[in-house]
């Protein structure tokens, strides 16, 4: 797992894959075009990428909003859907996007297989991973792909994602003191992404709070420590609120750079900073038997 995440760039997919526009499934066609409203339906290490795309949609300002899935019921009416799950058998993944067909919603899937491959939509399939939090890389530009062929938005794809040890250790050394991650809405989906790779790789509690909505109750009760996220990129509104709360609790400040290139150097780092501390306790990182008990006892 430690050696995914130090390959993490050559997972980047740099050329854009092929899929159908039109397509029919079940006697229905189905045209994939711009609207105004994307769906990003997956869960876990897959369902990460729709928050990563909200952070960045509403940043730079694309022509869409991202309405992220994380559930079997979906009610929506319109739009495009992207199910991403790495497995492809993840049941609530399968359910939304057999849901949006249902509802005549054009739906595209990202998967490295299983039952997702199979519905008859158009499939980019993923290089594999030793897990799928660990391909986020690969699933996270093929949507980004997805994006641009529909839409045309733009986008720099980095050439590499630089290590730096000194930033991985003082996430080990903040991670291990069990902070409460601070982050405002405009960076929602990496905050979410830190709290799964602290639960999945190091086995960890890790409470999450966002800004402004937590300066109306969270602030009362909170303590330190704090893991801040800030970054140049969001709006001044919310960077002014993160100094304000480890002003008034304390805590550290990190500052990503909300670009692709930026935000997967930092969850790089938070991958091998919980993986490593996982280890150094005794545990297996890439192992998540709660997850794989609940998917087989359902
Ligand atoms: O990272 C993980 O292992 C999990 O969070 C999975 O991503 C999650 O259970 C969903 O599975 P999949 O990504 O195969 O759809």
């Amino acid at each position: 797992m430690i050696e995914d995440y130090m390959r993490w760039e050559q997972y980047i997919l740099r050329r854009a894959p092929d899929f159908e526009l039109k397509y029919d499934v079940g006697g229905r066609r189905y045209e994939i075009g711009p609207d105004d409203r994307v769906y990003v339906a997956g869960m876990g290490g897959s369902g990460v990428v729709g928050d990563l795309l909200r952070d960045l949609s509403a940043l730079y300002d694309w022509p869409f909003d991202v309405v992220v899935v994380k559930d079997y019921f979906f009610r929506g009416r319109r739009g495009l859907m992207i199910a991403v799950s790495y497995s492809g058998n993840t049941v609530e993944t399968i359910t939304a996007a057999q849901e949006a067909l249902r509802r005549g919603i054009p739906v595209v899937a990202i998967t490295t297989g299983g039952r997702l491959a199979e519905l008859g939509i158009p499939t980019i399939r993923v290089p594999k991973a030793s897990a799928p939090r660990a391909a986020l890389p690969q699933m996270f530009t093929a949507a980004l792909w997805v994006l641009r062929r529909i839409y045309g938005i733009e986008f720099a794809l980095p050439d590499s994602l630089p290590y730096d040890s000194a930033l991985e250790e003082r996430l080990k050394s903040v991670i291990s003191r069990r902070p409460t991650i601070v982050a405002p809405a405009s960076m929602q989906g990496v905050a979410y992404r830190v709290k799964n790779e602290i639960n999945e790789n190091a086995k960890m509690d890790s409470p999450v709070e966002i800004l402004p909505e937590a300066h109306h109750n969270w602030i009362e009760g909170a303590s330190s420590p704090l893991m801040a996220l800030t970054s140049e990129q969001i709006p001044l509104e919310h960077r002014r609120r993160v100094e304000i709360t480890v002003d008034l609790v304390g805590g550290e400040l990190f500052k990503v750079d909300m670009t692709i290139g930026g935000v997967l150097t930092f969850l790089k780092h938070v991958g091998l900073a919980t993986a490593k501390l996982a280890l150094e306790r005794g545990i297996d990182p890439l192992k998540t038997p709660r997850i794989d008990l609940i998917k087989q006892r359902l």
